[in-house]
């Protein structure tokens, strides 16, 4: 009811405009003393100082998150990740035993794909721990130790606030696990608490400063047939989000590369009037990154690409071959998804809009897939 999405027009607006909450909630209370304690935790040292890999099994949108998460836990705490489907987990067979960790991610909690995957590791000796949005749900009933993301209810079909509160869940698990074993300096850690701790007032700056201009752009693109995202690093899971949200949300066909896979296939896609949005490292990051990506955003437009750069503020290197730059507030490279994702969530469900189609309740799609 109007009630319920408390004067916004769909709940996926709503969500939206909680990612800043659902990253803020999901810290709190698992900060002390500028090192990052989980006390949902408390009694499993153990378990992680000798983990000798993990895999992350998650389906849609959670799975991307994973593949985010992947890029902090082997940085912060230097254990080995994988990073699968859970449905393909599953039916293959997979090698794991009891010094592996199994971390399943989902919003509802229910996903019989997942649930399985998570059954399927108990059955052959692997710890479980389940990242849910959902309190008292199957897999977190389901698993050794759970670590809630604390995003609110989502009721729109397309995940959104608990994909911010995803990745926010990885990094503390990162950080968590990395003080336990000793492979985060706690200078890094605090300096990381520190970014986590600043990004909800970035999105904050997006959905002020940016929202307008990317629903304009929308609008503008309303007859597309076709969109492209690039990414690379932690960028590019964000450009499978930006392109799997546009599918589910506006019907069209949308495809997420990583960036230096285009001279390898995807390049032959680019023709004139193409839309491509590329999600650019920031220049502080390694610096080499940064420098590929604009020499791909050159390539294709190059080829007559329109190309849509997600960039940093300040960031003057992409306004060359930039038809459009959406600006992202500074943040440590690796802090980069949660922010550069909300551009993207906002342009699919400007694009649904656009088109008239419901955005909380898109065709052929369920909020939470119960059956394998
Ligand atoms: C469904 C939804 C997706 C979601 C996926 C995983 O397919 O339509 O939006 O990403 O399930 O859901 P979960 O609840 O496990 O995160």
């Amino acid at each position: 009811s109007a009630a319920e999405k408390g004067g916004w027009s769909s709940f996926m607006a709503k969500e939206v405009a909680e990612e800043p909450e659902a990253v803020a909630n999901t810290i709190l209370g698992r900060v002390k003393d500028g090192q990052v304690v989980i006390p949902e935790l408390d009694g499993m040292d153990e378990l992680f100082a000798g983990v000798q890999r993990i895999i992350i099994v998650a389906c849609g949108t959670a799975s991307y998150a994973g593949q985010v998460g992947k890029y902090a836990i082997e940085q912060w705490a230097r254990i080995p990740v994988d990073v699968e489907l859970a449905h393909e987990f599953r039916y293959r067979d997979p090698i794991v035993g009891p010094e592996t960790l199994v971390v399943s991610i989902s919003q509802s909690g229910e996903t019989m794909d997942t649930l399985m995957a998570v059954k399927e590791a108990a059955r052959l000796g692997a710890k479980t721990l389940s990242i849910c949005n959902t309190q008292g749900a199957t897999i977190p009933r389901e698993s050794d130790a759970i670590v809630y993301t604390h995003a609110g209810p989502e009721v729109a079909v397309a995940s959104t606030k608990a994909f911010v509160a995803q990745i926010t869940a990885l990094y503390l698990l990162a950080l968590h696990v990395g003080r336990i074993r000793g492979t985060v300096s706690p200078a890094e850690a605090a300096r990381s608490i520190h970014e986590l701790e600043a990004l909800p007032e970035k999105i904050r700056w997006i959905l002020e400063n940016e929202q307008e201009h990317i629903e304009q752009l929308a609008h503008w693109m309303a007859d597309t047939r076709s969109v492209l995202f690039l990414g690379r690093h932690v960028g590019f899971p964000i450009a499978l989000e930006g392109a799997l949200k546009l599918k589910e949300l506006s019907y069209i066909h949308a495809e997420g590369f990583a960036a230096g896979e285009l001279k390898h296939g995807p390049i032959a896609l680019i023709e004139p009037g193409q839309p491509v949005f590329v999600m650019v490292p920031s220049p502080r990051g390694a610096a080499t990154l940064h420098a590929k990506v604009v020499s791909n955003i050159e390539e294709i437009r190059a080829r007559g690409a329109r190309v849509i750069a997600i960039a940093e503020e300040g960031d003057v290197a992409v306004l060359p071959f930039a038809d459009e730059v959406l600006r992202i507030p500074l943040a440590g490279p690796i802090f980069e998804p949660i922010l550069a994702v909300v551009p993207l969530h906002i342009f699919a469900m400007g694009l649904a809009n656009a088109k008239g189609l419901d955005v909380d309740q898109p065709r052929n799609l369920a909020k939470s897939v119960t059956v394998e």
